[in-house]
């Protein structure tokens, strides 16, 4: 990948840089700035080099969001920020013309049009007829085929940002950990995270499964999980990284009954349940504390950690689990790699950032880059040319 410290001219150039600003949003106010905060070092490199830089990025699924909320946060942390509604088109062509150096302009929502998700060349060439050059410094999205991520990289003379970067070469560092080493994925579906775990188990000393993937896994080795999320299909793959002698399975779980509302209250009223302890009609939550001091003392004396998604229904504020976890590994002293919108939430509010070696702004996305060692966005970047 070329650098964007490799960009021969900068002043008074247009750069289009897709950026990560799908950032959490309540009652239209961006809740976390974490992944924005990350974005300024790129930002600030160039607009102190004259450049008319151009932020391009998504918000939200299903591109109902606008990143005005977004623009006005990320003008907080920087100055000269402005924010247009549009995002091609010859309007969004004349605001980028009177776009002064050194000034930033955000443009809306990408995915307002279809042709973002569809990587539809039209709106690649739209997007590209914005700027002169293509920075990529939004790694959480490298994984997908859109538009702006493999399509407009291939239009323009195209560069890694600074965050890109980072990011792979801390992960990649990551895939060979110094010894002994432990790796721990959380949040959900097997499916998407088989062919990580795949690899970890092939790198890592012992691979712990928690959060709701553990519940696949249990369910997998004929353990009760009553009414627990579990993936519909999970197939034969399964059953194969079951029975890795790295595996590392929950011991216990927090527990409630499935009829009941996921308030407080009933958070409180959760019963601690061993694995054999599970009634049909429950639903398991988050780790119990056997669980949480059995990581704590895996992540003892370990060298190298890394940690993807939450281990508990941390959105529902069964965030004990996670919790204990990030500050068992800050207590580790080991170099420590993490990533997953959760998992950050709870370490920045835990005021634990600092104890990390490295906080990737991936969630999906890191995983898929541990699982292959890149990524449809990064290939991209290899292909391009002045
Ligand atoms: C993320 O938050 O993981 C990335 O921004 C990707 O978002 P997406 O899942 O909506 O494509």
């Amino acid at each position: 990948m070329r650098s964007v410290r490799d960009i021969p001219v900068l002043e008074n150039i247009p750069v289009l840089v897709r950026v990560a600003m799908n950032v959490p949003l309540e009652a239209g106010r961006v809740a976390n700035d974490y992944r924005l905060r990350r974005a300024i070092p790129t930002i600030r490199f160039l607009a102190a080099r004259g450049a008319r830089v151009i932020l391009i990025s998504h918000i939200g699924e299903a591109g109902t969001e606008t990143l005005a909320p977004v623009a006005q946060a990320l003008g907080k942390l920087i100055p000269n920020v402005s924010f247009f509604g549009e995002t091609i088109g010859p309007r969004a062509r004349d605001a980028v013309r009177t776009l002064l150096p050194g000034h930033i302009l955000v443009l809306e929502n990408l995915r307002r049009n279809r042709g973002e998700k569809m990587n539809d060349p039209a709106f690649a060439h739209e997007l590209a007829a914005l700027a002169d050059v293509f920075v990529e410094d939004s790694f959480d999205t490298c994984h997908r085929v859109h538009a702006s991520i493999v399509g407009v990289p291939k239009l323009l003379p195209a560069y890694a940002g600074l965050q890109l970067e980072e990011e792979v070469q801390e992960l990649s560092a990551a895939l060979t950990p110094k010894r002994p080493s432990l790796a721990v994925i959380g949040g959900a579906k097997f499916a998407t995270k088989e062919a990580v775990l795949t690899t970890l188990l092939a790198t890592y000393d012992r691979v712990f499964v928690g959060g709701a993937l553990a519940d696949d896994f249990l369910k997998a080795s004929g353990k009760e999980v009553g009414k627990s999320l579990v993936s519909e299909t999970s197939g034969d793959g399964i059953l194969k990284i079951l029975h890795d002698p790295k595996l590392v399975l929950p011991v216990d779980s927090l527990v409630v009954s499935a009829s009941a509302p996921l308030t407080p209250q009933v958070r409180a009223q959760a019963r601690v349940a061993g694995v054999d302890q599970v009634r049909s009609d429950e639903i398991i939550l988050d780790h119990g504390p056997g669980t949480n001091a059995l990581l704590a003392e895996l992540a003892r004396g370990t060298k190298s950690i890394l940690w993807n998604g939450p281990l508990g229904n941390y959105e529902n504020g069964f965030t004990d689990a996670t919790d204990a976890f990030a500050r068992a590994v800050a207590d580790s002293g080991a170099h420590s790699v993490v990533g997953g919108g959760d998992t950050i939430a709870s370490i920045e509010s835990l005021g634990l950032l600092s104890k990390f070696s490295f906080v990737s702004t991936g969630g999906g996305a890191m995983l898929d880059f541990l699982a292959n060692g890149t990524l449809p966005g990064i290939q991209v970047l290899d292909n391009t040319r002045l």
